[in-house]
């Protein structure tokens, strides 16, 4: 099974790190993909994809930080793409939600990565909330010339799913499609299950039994159970076509599969 997004550069991590690592191993989580937030993190995340084989690293500027965005971060993050276990630009997007980051900042940094995205031929991370339509819009110009992009911790119902799949894009669903009655448990019941990645966000929104805990990649595992309730086929099922989709995504080089 693949954590295909999760933020262990986190300092959430700082004292257990190694251990939820090896944790996830045990759990039989063979590959993590560490997503930047911002240059710091984008950082952090190529450095623990040199110190564990397992993980890789995606870098760039989310939302929230969009207002850190300028030509000088530009350039770090087109240097660290270059890494070869760098393998999409993300998590990048609009968030109307939380508005952490003035509007105007927001489309702007998005716009730039994915523009960055297409001259470095690598996918892109997106994350909305609260701002669909206006994501769909922006993403629709570039579509074309982008090699793959997922709209992560899929926030909308099943009409928006194909609206992204008509793109060519995918989705990817963490803890809360185990959460009783999630929209996101009705949109991956009624997907197909190729369009599908598995993620945990963690730190964030841990899956049932361990909903309002701290989130790791081992608990990838909860979420894979649920889509095989859901999709009514086997657990190992589940983790032999979502590991496909996301190592075709990423263009993952086969790991070993403990
Ligand atoms: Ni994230």
């Amino acid at each position: 099974m693949i954590d295909s997004h999760c933020h262990l550069d986190f300092k959430d991590f700082d004292s257990v790190r190694d251990q939820m690592v090896a944790e996830a191993r045990e759990a039989g989580v063979h590959t993590i993909v560490n997503i930047g937030v911002d240059l710091e993190t984008s950082k952090r995340s190529v450095a623990l994809a040199e110190k564990y084989d397992m993980i890789y690293a995606t870098v760039g500027v989310h939302p929230h930080d969009a207002k850190t965005w300028n030509e000088n971060v530009e350039e770090e993050l087109m240097v660290l793409a270059i890494h070869e276990k760098v393998k999409a630009v993300g998590e990048i997007g609009l968030d109307f939600y939380r508005d952490n980051s003035p509007r105007p900042a927001q489309r702007k940094a998005f716009y730039e990565q994915l523009k960055m995205a297409t001259k470095l031929k690598l996918p892109v991370v997106i994350h909305t909330r609260e701002a669909f339509g206006e994501t769909l819009d922006i993403v629709k110009e570039f579509a074309p010339y982008l090699t793959g992009g997922v709209f992560h911790c899929f926030p909308g119902d099943i009409d928006d799913a194909y609206k992204v799949f008509e793109l060519g894009f995918i989705i990817s669903v963490g803890g809360v499609i185990t959460f009783r009655n999630s929209r996101m448990s009705r949109v991956a019941t009624e997907v197909p299950l190729e369009k599908i990645m598995l993620e945990t966000d963690a730190p964030y929104i841990a899956p049932e039994p361990f909903r309002g805990k701290m989130n790791h990649p081992a608990f990838v595992v909860h979420s894979g159970r649920k889509l095989a309730e859901l999709k009514k086929i086997s657990y190992d099922e589940v983790e032999k076509i979502t590991d496909r989709t996301t190592r075709k995504f990423f263009k993952l080089v086969e790991t070993f599969e403990g």
